[in-house]
Parts: C-alpha cells; structure tokens; sequence
C-alpha cells in the first residue's frame, strides 16, 4: 500500500545520517533526484483512487520536504565538519603557553635579599599577626605612642587586662626583630622581608598594605660607620654606582641615634624632578643603632653587644626604579600592568 511505503520512507529519511559531504550527496540522489525513490511513488500516484489523490498527495510533498530538510541539514553538518578539519594541522608548531609573570615587588624584594645576602646575611620571617609585645614593647614604644593607636594600628584581639597581650596586624617588620632576639644570640646578620598593615585611605600614595624589608646587624662592637658602609654598598647595588647617600637624624623608639635616609634621587639624577619633589633626594629607609633597651628586653647583654638596624619600604624602592606612579597599581592585579614585568625576569 502507497501509504505504508511513504510512512517507511519517512522514517527512513528522518533518521538519515553522513559522515562527510560525499555521503549527503550519495542519499540526496538516492531520495530526491529524479530517479530517487520519492519520484519513484509518483509512479504509483497515478494508479490511485481519485478520492485518495488528495490525501496521499500531501503525505508525499511531506515526505519531500521532510527529505529536502534534512539532506539540507547534514550538508550543512558535513560542510562545518570539513571546515574544521581543514584548520587542522597536526604539523603546526603550537601556540606558545603564556607564562605568568613575578610581580614587581617579588621582583624587587629579591633584588634586596641578593644584595644583602652576598653581604652576609640570611633570611628570617616573622609573624603578620603578632601581638603588642613583640610589635611595641619589646622595641622600646612607650606606653602612649601614637603608633599603638587604633588610628594606625589593626587590632584583632584587644586584652582589657594587659596591652601587651593585644593582638594586631604588625605595623613594621620590626617586629622580627623581637622574635629573631628572643630566639638566637649574636652574632645576628638578618634580613626580613614581609608585609605590614596600616589604617591608612587607600590612594595613589598611601595603602593600608605594604611591604618592608628589616634589617638587624648585632655582635661585638658593631658601630655606626658598619651601618653606612653596608646601606651605601646596598644603594650602589640597587640604583647603580653613581648613587649618594645621605643620612639625616631622626627617632626610631628602638634605634638611638636614629637616621633615615635618602639616596640621590635617580629619576632626575639629583637635579630636581615631580618625584623627589625637587629637592634631588628620595628617603628610602629608616635606621639606626640598636637602643640598648631593646637588646635587653630580648635578652641580649648591651654590656658586650651592639647593633645596628633598618628597615626599608619595598613600594618606595619599586617606584624608584620602575617608575610606578600609583601605589594601588601593585595590589589591582591588571595583567596589562604586570606584563610590563615580563622581561625583568
Ligand atoms: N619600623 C620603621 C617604620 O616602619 C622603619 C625602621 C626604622 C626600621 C629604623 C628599623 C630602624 O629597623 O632601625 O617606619
């Protein structure tokens, strides 16, 4: 019956499949060219009852459709298929992988550790969480010293009972200084790299995260003239020859004298620029000699031992030398930013 034979057909075709555009051009003639088995019905359409013409008339246009749809859509199948495999070159070199890049203050920190470890000195860590004891009180701040303000300070833990015991975010990696102390005697010869927090309006100049890397130099008759050799050393190191520094007194808690200093600033070379505020000095670090209140309070003999000590901003060093004008752009991770980086190493 025509009926039966166009049901099966119409299975048949909806269920076609190809696997390539040869394929689909195959079953296009098998079903729909002139000698196709959808033209071969016509054949018996003419021996039909006229009352059925109707009916079996549009069940064979369904048929034809059906089948002209569908080849339609596997060729287009097929012909994304061979697109594809035309991109496909298993010869081709790949894509290289695009490595990440160290930030520029891992960049820079590194830079400071290496100039001071080939002077001697190793490398030490302290806790960022720390307490008031090892942050303030070991280091000689008096009880009322505005950096132990809560304007300046994180705390996480206040005890009502004993400051001493007040949990915070170190403000400075000082604070190594304490730990380090309280764990070995001299001789001392440590670096300490790490981040400090403060309550400060993050903006272009001030973020209430940083980074400091500590210095602690204590042993047998250790003198000032130690302390300027090795940070001038340090500066030539890490701006280049030509660097001067000067020292200007100042107050440190745990350092007596105390001293910050400047080096020649090297954006404009020492002859006056936006960035070093024409003066032709950028200051770069705080330092000093050990105060003997300090030593004690670790339990280090100042009858028999000195030391010196600094403690210098990774940011302040970082904008020297790469020139970076906004201090959130450290902490923003822009890729575009941090790929500037790429080749420093
Ligand atoms: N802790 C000081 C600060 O955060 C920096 C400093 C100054 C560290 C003098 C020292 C030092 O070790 O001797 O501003």
């Amino acid at each position: 019956m025509i009926l039966d034979r166009i049901d099966e057909l119409l299975k048949e075709v909806s269920e076609l499949s190809a696997q390539n555009a040869e394929e689909v051009e195959k079953l296009r003639l098998k079903y729909l060219s002139k000698k196709g088995e959808i033209n071969a019905l016509m054949a018996d359409f003419r021996n039909i009852a006229a009352d059925q013409k109707k009916t079996v008339g549009m069940k064979i246009n369904e048929l034809k459709q059906t089948a002209i749809a569908k080849i339609n859509e596997l060729r287009e199948q097929a012909e994304t298929a061979d697109a594809e495999n035309d991109d496909l070159d298993l010869t081709r070199t790949p894509y290289p992988i695009r490595l990440g890049t160290r930030h520029p203050l891992t960049i820079v920190k590194n830079d400071i550790i290496n100039i001071f470890s080939r002077m001697g000195f190793t490398l030490a860590e302290g806790p960022e969480v720390d307490d008031d004891l090892h942050v303030f009180t070991k280091l000689n701040f008096a009880a009322d010293h505005p950096a132990r303000d809560m304007q300046d300070t994180f705390f996480v833990e206040m005890n009502p009972n004993d400051v001493t015991k007040n949990i915070l975010l170190r403000s400075h990696t000082s604070n190594d200084q304490s730990h380090y102390m309280e764990t070995h005697q001299p001789p001392i010869r440590v670096i300490c790299p790490g981040r400090v927090y403060r309550n400060e309006a993050i903006s272009a100049r001030a973020h209430c995260f940083f980074h400091q890397v500590e210095g602690l130099y204590v042993d047998k008759g250790v003198s000032f003239t130690d302390l300027k050799q090795v940070l001038l050393t340090f500066a030539r190191e890490m701006f280049g020859p030509d660097t001067k520094i000067r020292l200007r007194p100042s107050y440190f808690p745990f350092t007596e004298p105390s001293a910050e200093m400047d080096i020649s600033c090297n954006i404009c070379g020492g002859k006056g620029c936006g960035f070093c505020k024409h003066t032709g000095w950028v200051e770069i670090l705080g330092c000093g000699m050990v105060d003997p209140n300090v030593l004690e309070a670790c339990g280090i003999d100042s009858s028999v031992y000195s030391g010196y000590a600094f403690g210098m901003g990774v940011e302040r060093i970082t904008n020297l030398k790469y020139r970076v004008s906004d201090l959130r752009m450290f902490s923003e991770n822009d890729c575009r930013f941090l790929r500037e980086f790429e080749s420093a190493y």
